[in-house]
């Protein structure tokens, strides 16, 4: 017998199976020889919400849930957070390796050259309507960038990989700053490649009528530093989307618009605009012991609280709070602080959210910060879609060149109708009486 194996006996036949245990999963196609009946294709692991499935092998970035550690291909978020800049993070997450100063140079360069986009996306941007999502615009817009740039369906190119990632990377602030702007009936800012990345974005966002806008390096930096922190989280729910489409072949365009769909959701990237709203609707301090009883009752959840895998403390959100203050001795106090604060002080300590490990996730205090930084509330999925963009962009990469991987497809257990005979119309049905 093998030891590092799992042996399942079936109750019903007596039979024994090995199932080899490598890196501490079995692999699900080997419960196949386990039959359930003569023609059964094989028994199936059931796992809804993919709870306890590894879909792929990853070296990019390592959680560990229970003890609250996020790491970047192998070094920790804080130190990534404290001593690095986000595009030094993004090369690290694309290419393995942080880049030394003449490899820093030579990207931030490569990137820059592809900030602008082409005239006719300011038409397409137009046709929004004046009030539309940025975050619906956004999307759209990275996916019509494909018929942009048809050469991205050459994915087994690595060159052309590569120079639709520049693309992406370079032009994703352009089109979130210009989605803000078209939903504010603001013009479109080009960007300004004297200006680094944070800080052009910040620009093509804010810039009014003064002749040299300067955003303070505060800010510049807490938006690096958010950046940072948003730019990989393996296998969550958007970087699965970007996987299974991008397991189609589908071009890189397509698959990034698709993921971002994914982030758009209140229970993922949508989380930080939906703690805003439900501190609005929450109001004051003394409104939330009653806030909190009706989240407990059921109605509702408090958002920005819990997460799928962190199950001590979510390593981001401890970052953000200390980062808070920064960020509010520059722009001033938001009144919602006031209520967070309470809630979180209520939700700490008491039975329902401890019972179940709900501790503050990276939105609860994301959201405070965009919104001291005078980001609208409805630029905050899209402000978590701009460096999510370079995670998505390295898991892409991985699972291409991944041997074991195919086009993504799940199996279902089907609980439907078993085979019946569909009726005849009952005018049919008179003319064959009348035959
Ligand atoms: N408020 C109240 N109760 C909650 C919450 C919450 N935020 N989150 C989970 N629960 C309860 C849930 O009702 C369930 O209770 P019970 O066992 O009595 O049925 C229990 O905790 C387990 O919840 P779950 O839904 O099985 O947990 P999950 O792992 O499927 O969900 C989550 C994770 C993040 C979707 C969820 O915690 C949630 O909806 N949080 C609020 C939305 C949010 O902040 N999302 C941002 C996540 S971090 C950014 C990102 O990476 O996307």
């Amino acid at each position: 017998m093998r030891h590092d194996s799992l042996t399942v006996i079936d109750n019903r036949t007596g039979m024994q199976y090995e199932l080899p245990i490598t890196d501490g999963t079995i692999a699900a196609p080997d419960l196949r020889q386990i039959k359930t009946s003569a023609d059964d294709f094989g028994l199936m692991s059931y796992d809804p919400a993919f709870l306890n499935t590894a879909s792929c092998r990853s070296r990019i970035t390592f959680i560990d849930g229970d003890r609250g550690i996020l790491r970047y291909r192998g070094y920790p978020i804080e130190q990534l957070a404290e001593r690095r800049t986000f595009l030094e993070v993004a090369y690290l997450l694309l290419f393995g390796e942080l880049p030394d100063t003449g490899q820093l140079a030579a990207w931030q360069q490569q990137v820059r050259l592809h900030t602008m986009v082409h005239e006719n996306m300011k038409e397409f941007l137009e046709g929004f309507r004046y009030d539309a999502h940025p975050m619906g615009m956004f999307l759209s817009a990275i996916g019509a960038l494909s018929t942009f740039y048809p050469d991205a369906k050459n994915i087994g190119d690595v060159e052309s990989r590569h120079l639709q990632m520049l693309r992406l990377i370079g032009k994703v602030p352009t089109i979130a700053a210009w989605s803000y702007r078209h939903s504010q009936g603001l013009p479109y800012v080009q960007p300004n490649n004297d200006l680094e990345y944070v800080a052009n974005f910040l620009r093509m966002m804010f810039k009014m009528a003064e002749t040299k806008y300067e955003p303070h390096p505060a800010l510049v930096r807490a938006l690096d530093v958010l950046f940072i922190l948003h730019a990989d989280h393996e296998q969550n729910c958007s970087t699965s989307v970007m996987r299974a489409i991008g397991s189609s072949h589908a071009d890189l365009y397509s698959a990034v618009a698709g993921a971002a769909a994914a982030l758009y959701g209140p229970l993922h990237g949508g989380a930080n605009e939906a703690v805003l709203v439900m501190l609005n609707t929450i109001g004051s301090v003394a409104n939330v012991p009653a806030f909190i009883k009706d989240v407990k009752a059921g109605k509702g959840r408090l958002m920005g609280f819990g997460h799928r895998v962190y199950k001590s403390y979510d390593p981001r959100a401890r970052i953000l709070k200390e980062m808070a203050d920064a960020v509010f001795d520059v722009q001033g106090r938001t009144p919602l602080i006031q209520i967070a604060l309470e809630l979180e002080r209520i939700a700490l300590q008491d039975e329902y959210f401890v019972t179940r490990k709900l501790y503050p996730n990276v939105d609860f205090y994301s959201g405070l910060i965009y919104q001291a930084m005078k980001f609208p509330v409805a630029m905050f999925p899209v402000l978590f879609a701009i460096p999510r963009t370079v995670g998505w962009l390295a898991q892409w990469e991985e699972l291409l060149l991944d041997p074991e991987q195919k086009i993504a497809r799940p199996r279902q257990v089907y609980i439907g109708e078993g085979e019946r005979e569909v009726p005849l119309r009952p005018e049919a049905l008179r003319s064959v009486a009348r035959v």
